[in-house]
């Protein structure tokens, strides 16, 4: 099964789009790159742009817009409230997901922050397919845990199975017979689940759950930051979806959740978030915050220019030529890099290229922060940013040890419509001598190590001097090259 659209039978993955703005990017020698690396601390969220020649540590707020979306700033309303630019954004969102009310917020996170405090309750659970990192940490900041119940497969870095992301009924039935349905806060399906390699879930699988929360009186929340890549997922993998519309497959995903949030960020490539809900009652407790932490009810926190490229983003969004475009390239990555023996995640999901840092740097246990050695280590080789969404990323527990995470990944995210192919190429050109000279990447260690989401700017120290090792490699290899 191929996700990539052919030109003329030949293997060339086509853009649906051409470039007409650039932006210059610059190339540092390896011996610079690896002088910002340890002025970062070894921590690639602390490295400054200027220093990096692709930055692929997110495509949250740093996806390329369109013409239209650039053109509907202009129009943007103005006002504190009752701006006009609001009513645009709110029916577009109504129209999508066939719900009845909205409510802006700056970001996801800012959306997670008041169904947080709508719903959790001190030592109620959240039940998710998987957790997203200020998912969790809104949930356990109000005293709520969560439980994860992804299907195995979702857990295994091979796997042939078109939907990783789904969460097990049969794992949420014993978690509901366990806990009991009042100790259950919410159920939560995350879209294109981010930490094990943006793996879609599917709309069978959404169903059930729905039907489930439904017969058991619980409410069922939708994180819909990813659902660009999720839809297409959808269309692409499952046979009963070929013919479909997207915006119809969408609305039925809306027919089966109680809330539904995102990250403008991602969703609708602009920079933003908001809650959808046909509950009335959640929709009027809910409304009380938004003033109170994020803004007025016309706003939220956002520049009314972002929502209106929000407003157009959201409805291109729904057109599959340029919702492919992502998993397009994350294939052709995956596929190249597998050819050059380098362990990725597959199959390919959204977001990015997802490598298993575990494989890669068997030689170094989680302790030593895999992930977070490889990211460091491909920023020095190829001055490409990558995150670690590993150990590093996690917490650690009240006594001290550490919250081993099931995967140990180097993602390299695609923002999306940015990079070109031969960019593309180049990155996997350079992580393919990185693997041929692995045993030279050496572990992490924390010096500045902050309580909460501490992969955001903790600071870290090599384990020996790798670094200098890896040089010399390079510069035997490469000579002069950058
Ligand atoms: N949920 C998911 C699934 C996300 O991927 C993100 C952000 C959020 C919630 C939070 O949204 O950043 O707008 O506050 N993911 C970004 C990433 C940060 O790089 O994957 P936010």
């Amino acid at each position: 099964m191929s996700d990539v659209k052919f030109f003329s039978g030949e293997n060339i993955p086509l853009e649906m789009h051409k470039v007409r703005m650039v932006q210059r990017v610059y190339l540092l020698p390896i011996e610079e790159r690896a002088k910002r690396m340890a002025e970062a601390g070894y921590n690639t969220f602390l490295l400054r742009n200027k220093d990096i020649f692709l930055d692929m540590l997110t495509d949250s707020g740093v996806n390329a817009m369109s013409e239209n979306q650039y053109a509907a700033m202009l129009q943007a309303d103005d006002s504190y409230a009752g701006s006009e630019t609001f009513y645009r954004l709110e029916s577009v969102l109504q129209d999508m997901f066939n719900m009845e009310y909205f409510l802006p917020a700056h970001q996801g996170r800012a959306c997670e922050h008041i169904l947080s405090r709508l719903l959790v309750t001190p030592g109620s659970t959240a039940i998710m397919n998987y957790h997203f990192t200020t998912t969790k940490a809104h949930i356990c900041t109000l005293g709520g845990q969560i439980e994860e119940i992804i299907i195995d497969e979702g857990l295994e870095i091979n796997s042939e199975l078109a939907f990783k992301g789904n969460l097990d009924i049969n794992k949420l039935n014993e978690a509901i017979a366990r806990l009991g349905r009042e100790n259950i806060c919410f159920v939560r399906i995350e879209a294109g689940t981010n930490l094990v390699g943006g793996q879609p879930v599917s709309m069978q699988n959404m169903r059930e759950v729905s039907k489930i929360c439904r017969a058991e009186g619980l409410t069922l929340v939708y994180d819909a930051s990813l659902l660009s890549d999720n839809l297409y997922f959808i269309k692409k993998r499952d046979g009963e979806f070929k013919d479909k519309e997207i915006i119809d497959i969408t609305r039925e995903i809306g027919s089966l959740m109680d809330i539904i949030y995102f990250s403008a960020r991602k969703l609708g490539a602009a920079r933003g978030g908001g809650i959808l809900t046909s509950n009335k009652e959640m929709f009027l407790q809910m409304r009380e915050m938004v003033p109170l932490y994020e803004g007025f009810l016309t706003y939220g926190g956002m520049s009314v220019r972002e929502m209106e490229a929000m407003a157009i983003g959201l409805q291109e969004s729904l057109d599959i030529d340029i919702i492919s475009q992502t998993p397009i390239f994350v294939e052709v990555l995956c596929r190249e890099l597998l050819t050059k023996g380098v362990p990725v995640v597959t199959p390919p999901g959204g977001l990015g290229c997802h490598i298993d840092a575990r494989a890669f740097c068997s030689h170094l246990s989680q302790e030593q922060y895999p992930a977070g050695a490889l990211a460091a280590a491909f920023f020095l080789a190829s001055g490409v940013r990558g995150m670690e969404r590993g150990t590093l990323s996690e917490q650690r527990n009240p006594d001290g040890s550490e919250t081993l995470a099931h995967m140990e990944l180097l993602r390299l995210a695609f923002p999306k419509r940015v990079f070109t192919l031969s960019q593309v190429r180049y990155v996997a050109d350079r992580l393919a001598w990185l693997y041929e000279n692995r045993e030279l990447i050496g572990g992490l260690i924390f010096e500045e190590e902050p309580r909460v989401l501490r992969f955001f700017f903790g600071r870290l120290k090599t384990d020996g001097n790798w670094p200098e090792k890896l040089i010399k490699k390079f510069r035997a290899d490469f000579g002069e090259s950058l």
